[in-house]
């Protein structure tokens, strides 16, 4: 398959795709952007529907996807799985409440044109990994494309967005420093996806990226792994060291942000008093105005909602170079793009 046709593709998380791929992506974001400013007509999906599926809340996913398939000419139906029989992964339905995978991805898809979920934390019972095997069940029974829109491991849309506004803000991205961020947080209820994905979607545009954390909120190893063997492949390094100020230091784009470190095999579930003990050990993991001034007056990034006064201060949040705003509207131009090639 040319790496221009995605068509038919399941879009779960980077690391199933490649540069160029990704650069496919992200080159026709920027293109329907462009048009979307000039109020060009982009009617790339006339009658298309994507079936969206959420068990968590979502302001800028839900929003960006239903108004990205309006503006594209189809349609985006918002699902609550309680009022859809609850979809279950095998062994795991109860009569009445819950309706088996295979039954509910074959009806969907014969309906429309992709289906998209989001799900992770509580209703994986903060199992690791089980909000992917989710989407993944859903993904080998439909025939159409299923679109991860956060699960407990990556957060794939997300990146896309984060890239293109560091591709905007900075440019090329080669050799740029990169910093993802651990970051203070009054809730351990932070999943992995952001951080995962946002180190594996920047090990594909050659940037020196360090991952910054106190020690104990290390991310899965196979995300690691990838990361480092994808910086071989196309160029940049990859650090991790545990001091977020050394972290900072030249630095031209930062993203602090909480996340919960958990047992990667699929059944121990996360251990919220292990976790709120180095939360707390680790309240000056905070952006402020003088770890900004570490940077090389780097743009700070954040996927939202941030938790103002705990990862970060208002002051660096609504702060010059602060791109949080424009780093969330381009959810919208990354999803139109993918759905574009994938529908
Ligand atoms: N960043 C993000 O996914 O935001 P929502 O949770 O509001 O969708």
């Amino acid at each position: 398959m040319a790496a221009t046709d995605l068509r038919g593709r399941d879009f779960i998380t980077l690391m199933e795709f490649d540069r160029e791929e990704v650069e496919t992506i992200l080159d026709t974001a920027h293109d329907i952007k462009r048009k979307w400013i000039r109020g060009e007509p982009h009617r790339l999906l006339e009658d298309k529907t994507l079936f969206m599926l959420f068990y968590n809340r979502s302001l800028r996913t839900r929003n960006s996807f239903e108004a990205g398939m309006t503006q594209l000419g189809g349609h985006a139906h918002f699902l609550e799985p309680d009022a859809v029989y609850t979809p279950a992964l095998p062994g795991e339905e109860k009569a009445y409440s819950t309706e088996r995978i295979s039954d509910v991805a074959r009806v969907l898809a014969e309906m429309g044109h992709g289906i998209a979920i989001r799900i992770y934390g509580k209703h994986t019972g903060w199992r690791y990994g089980k909000g992917n095997l989710l989407i993944r069940e859903f993904a080998r029974w439909s025939r159409v494309p299923v679109i991860n829109m956060e699960d407990d491991m990556y957060h794939p849309c997300q990146a896309l967005a984060d890239l293109m506004v560091m591709q905007e803000k900075l440019g090329d991205l080669k050799g740029k420093k990169f910093v993802m961020s651990w970051a203070y947080s009054g809730s351990v209820e932070k999943p992995l996806a952001v951080p995962q994905s946002a180190i594996i979607g920047a090990s594909f545009f050659g940037m020196d990226i360090t991952l910054a954390h106190p020690k104990g909120l290390e991310l899965d190893p196979k995300v690691l792994e990838f990361t480092k063997k994808n910086v071989v492949k196309n160029g940049g390094s990859f650090q991790i060291v545990h001091d977020m100020d050394a972290a900072f230091k030249d630095a031209v784009a930062v993203y602090p942000k909480a996340w919960t470190s958990q047992p990667t095999d699929g059944k121990t579930p996360m251990d919220p008093e292990k976790a709120k003990a180095i939360f707390e050990a680790n309240k000056h993991w905070i952006t402020t105005k003088d770890k900004m001034e570490l940077t090389n007056d780097a743009i700070y990034m954040h996927c939202l909602p941030a938790d103002r006064g705990m990862e970060v201060t208002d002051e660096v949040m609504d702060g010059p170079n602060s791109v949080i705003v424009e780093e969330a509207a381009n959810r919208l131009h990354a999803q139109k793009g993918l759905m574009a090639l994938i529908l």
